[in-house]
């Protein structure tokens, strides 16, 4: 793991997805990867600097972001990013115990008093005026030292990441499970492009399986 891009962390999208692309029902459920590869992405998140999500992902799966499917103590944990322009990160959100620290991200949106509130227990960095800046964000993570970063999601953050030329490597972990359902989340949403020219291209790394799911993993090479 090397930065390639310059001043700004090696970016690792990891998610888990149904065969169908999803990565959650319509419903918002998104337990999908077996035991194996929750083993994997916990061996990933002991490696990495620091761990991101966007907001959504914090309200709709309450996640700890941290290490504790493997043999870890609390100095284990990475440091925890929340993309979350408006501040809108619950107080009660299990991302701001004290396993690790944890940085939200907010914009030039983000109301003072909410602002104030999650100071007592997170640090705030603002980066961007409506929405989140990404790539001034990873500047900005980079110059704190910050040189390998997971990005764990959601779909809308994914797409912002990988389009914007921050992510250098993909892997996906894909369980053999199909869920329909055109307001499920896939892998990227956001605005998406009309022309297949105009995708972001990968170079295939490798591929394996763990337990019934199967790992796929991508260079990222243009976007
Ligand atoms: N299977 C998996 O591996 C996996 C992993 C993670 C999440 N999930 C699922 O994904 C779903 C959540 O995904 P989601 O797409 O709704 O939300 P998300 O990607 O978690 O969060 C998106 C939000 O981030 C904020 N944001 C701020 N700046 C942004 C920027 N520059 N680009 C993109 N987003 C920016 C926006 O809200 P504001 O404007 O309010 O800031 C935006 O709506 C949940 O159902 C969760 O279960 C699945």
């Amino acid at each position: 793991m090397s930065s390639e891009k310059n001043g700004i962390p090696y970016i690792i999208l990891n998610s888990a997805m149904t065969l169908d692309g999803k990565m959650a029902t319509k419903a918002g459920s998104s337990e999908i990867s077996g035991k194996e590869d929750l083993i994997r992405v916990h061996k990933l998140r002991k490696e990495v600097d620091a761990i991101m999500v966007g907001i959504n992902t914090v309200i709709v799966d309450d996640p700890k972001l941290t290490v504790h499917k493997i043999q870890a103590d609390i100095n284990d944990n990475p440091l925890r990013v929340v993309v979350d322009s408006k501040a809108r990160t619950p107080l009660s959100s299990r991302i701001l115990n004290e396993d690790a620290h944890t940085i939200i991200v907010v914009s030039e949106l983000a109301e003072s008093e909410r602002i104030e509130k999650l100071n007592d227990k997170a640090e705030i960095i603002v980066s961007g005026k409506k929405r989140v800046d990404l790539k001034l964000l990873m500047e900005t993570l980079f110059n704190m030292g910050i040189k390998t970063l997971m990005l764990e999601g959601g779909s809308t953050l994914n797409y912002s990441m990988l389009i914007e030329g921050l992510v250098s490597e993909i892997r996906v972990c894909i369980a053999p499970m199909v869920v329909g359902g055109k307001e499920a989340k896939t892998l990227a949403d956001g605005e998406g492009v009309d022309y297949m020219k105009d995708a972001v291209k990968l170079k295939f790394k490798k591929s394996y399986n763990l337990g019934d799911d199967l790992i796929v993993e991508y260079q990222v090479i243009s976007q």
